[in-house]
C-alpha cells in the first residue's frame, strides 16, 4: 500500500490564538513495502506528520493519498484506515487502559469482522510475536506490568490488525539495548515479510542501519528526502552537519583527521569494521 502526500501543510491553533505552523508544504511519495525513516530535531513536524497519515488530523492544505485514494476526501470511509495503517505514538504504555491485556489487544479488531474465536487467535499470535507467554499474560492488569511490557502490549494491540502499514513514533527511546535490537529486528522481520514500516527516530544508529529510505524534516519542511545512505551523505556534508551524523561516521573523520584516511561510505558500525578488518589485513601484507 503506496502513501502520497502532495504540498501537505498543517497549522495548529494553539489557545491563545496563536498559530504553530508545523508543516509547510510537504511532498513525498512512501512505495508498498518501504522501509522509511523520519528524522528531525524536535518539534520539526514528525508526530505531526504521522497522524496526518494516519488520518487522525486532516491536513490544512495539500493532500494525502492511499493507494491513490484521498483519505480526506469526502466519502472516503475513515473507519478502514484503523485497518490500513497501524501506529504506535510516543511513550504508548500510557494509552492502554483495558482491564487485562487480552481485552486491550483485542480492542483494535472491534470492527475487523473476524469472529470471536479468531480475534482470540491473533490476539494470541500478536501477544506471543512480540514476546509474552499467552496464557500467563491474558488476564492480568496491563496497569501491573513494567513500562517495558506495557509497551510491548501496546505494540501487540497495533500489529494483532496486521495493516500494511505501520508507523512507530520513537519506538526504542528509553529501551535498553536489548529490547531496542530486539524491536528493531521485528520491525525488519515484518517490513521482509511486506508491511510497509515507517519508523521515527532520533537515534541516528538505528536510521542508518534499519530504514531504507529516509525523510529529513526541518522545522516543518521537508529537508531531504531519499535512499538513506545518500541523505547521510548529503547531512554530513552540510557545513553545521552535527545534526544526521552516525558514530560510525564521526570515527571514520576522526580518523581521518589523524591521517588514517579509510575510504569514503562509512555509515554503520558494520561498515567501519569492515574497513577497518581490511585495512588491518593489509597492514600485515606490507
Ligand atoms: N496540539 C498542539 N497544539 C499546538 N501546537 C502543537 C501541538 N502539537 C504540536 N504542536 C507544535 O507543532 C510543532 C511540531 O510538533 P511535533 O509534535 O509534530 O514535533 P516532533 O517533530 O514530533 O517533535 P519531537 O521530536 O519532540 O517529538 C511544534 O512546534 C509544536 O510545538
Ligand atoms: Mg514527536
Amino acid at each position: 500500500m503506496s502513501i502520497q502526500v502532495e504540498k501537505v501543510s498543517y497549522t495548529y491553533l494553539q489557545p491563545s490564538g496563536e498559530k504553530v505552523e508545523a508543516l509547510k508544504d510537504v511532498s513525498c511519495s512512501i512505495a508498498a513495502g518501504d522501509f522509511v525513516g523520519i528524522m528531525g530535531h524536535t518539534g520539526c513536524g514528525k508526530t505531526t506528520l504521522i497522524q496526518l497519515l494516519a488520518g487522525l488530523r486532516a491536513p490544512t492544505s495539500g493532500r494525502i493519498y492511499l493507494n491513490g485514494e484521498d483519505i480526506n476526501a469526502k466519502g472516503y470511509d475513515k473507519s478502514s484506515l484503523r485497518q490500513k495503517v497501524g501506529v504506535m505514538f510516543q511513550n504508548p504504555e500510557y494509552q492502554l487502559f483495558a482491564t487485562t491485556v487480552e481485552k486491550d489487544v483485542a480492542f483494535g479488531l472491534k470492527y475487523s469482522g473476524l469472529g470471536p474465536r479468531e480475534v482470540t487467535a491473533r490476539v494470541r499470535w500478536a501477544l506471543e510475536t512480540v514476546g509474552f507467554d499467552f496464557e500467563k499474560v491474558r488476564n492480568q492488569s496491563p496497569l501491573a506490568l513494567s513500562g517495558g511490557e506495557k509497551r510491548r502490549v501496546a505494540l501487540a494491540g497495533v500489529i494483532a490488525v496486521r495493516p500494511p502499514i505501520l508507523i512507530f513514533d520513537e519506538p526504542i527511546a528509553g529501551l535498553d539495548p536489548y529490547g531496542r535490537e530486539n524491536f528493531l529486528n521485528f520491525a525488519q522481520e515484518m517490513n521482509q515479510a511486506g508491511t510497509t514500516m515507517i519508523m521515527v527516530s532520533h537515534n541516528m544508529e538505528a536510521l542508518a542501519e534499519y530504514t531504507k529510505q529516509l525523510l529529513v524534516l526541518e522545522q516543518g519542511r521537508l529537508l531531504g528526502a531519499g535512499p538513506t545512505r545518500e541523505i547521510f551523505t548529503r547531512l554530513q556534508q552540510r557545513k553545521n552537519g552535527v545534526f544526521g551524523e552516525t558514530e560510525a561516521q564521526r570515527i571514520a573523520t576522526m580518523l581521518a583527521e589523524k591521517d588514517l584516511p579509510l575510504s569514503s561510505g562509512i555509515l554503520t558500525y558494520t561498515d567501519l569494521l569492515a574497513v577497518l578488518k581490511q585495512e588491518l589485513a593489509g597492514g600485515e601484507r606490507e
